[in-house]
């Protein structure tokens, strides 16, 4: 029996009625066409598939939507300030280089929301730690590290709205 179930996702309300096995990122990406954020692994160890719930990050895999319900949710999608300007961690990810594929970007970008929210300046270490749990096989990490340093010199001075 489904159930029904309301998402705040990205600044709209959806209202669905959902199998209560299904997850956020099955719904996200088949029933509510947000493909930007990914499926990998499926079981919590790419980080692929990282959205924002109530503020903070979460597996979209490991997360039933039924748990979502009456929660605000926070893609990839959601990110840019508007459709003509870019959020500055998405910015900083383009200027110093940190996506190839682009597989990895969405979580890694959700990932540094939320480590930039709770830490406005973080070390390297702090943010090689914050991002463990999302993996990259092209760049190396480097380079997203640089990007999150950016991103946080960036979000200091930017008085745009920038979330
Ligand atoms: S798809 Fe969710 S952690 Fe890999
Ligand atoms: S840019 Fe390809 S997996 Fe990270």
């Amino acid at each position: 029996m489904k159930h029904p179930i309301t998402l705040k996702i990205n600044g709209d309300v959806y209202e669905l009625a959902v199998d209560p096995w299904r997850t956020l990122n099955e719904v996200l990406r088949e029933d509510l066409n947000l493909t930007g954020t990914k499926f990998g692994c499926g079981s919590g160890d790419c980080g692929a598939c990282t959205v924002m719930l109530d503020g903070r990050a979460v597996s979209s895999c490991l997360t039933l939507a039924v748990e979502a319900d009456g929660k605000e949710i926070t893609t990839v999608e959601g990110l840019a300030v508007s459709g003509e300007q870019l959020h500055p961690i998405q910015e900083a990810f383009i200027e110093k280089g940190a996506i190839q594929c682009g597989f990895c970007t969405p979580g890694m970008e959700i990932a540094s929301l939320d480590l930039l929210k709770r830490n406005p300046a973080p070390r390297e270490e702090e943010i090689r730690e914050a991002l463990a749990g999302n993996l990259c096989r092209c760049t190396g990490y480097a380079k997203i590290v640089e990007a999150v340093h950016a991103a946080a010199e960036k979000m200091k001075t930017d008085k745009n709205g920038a979330q």
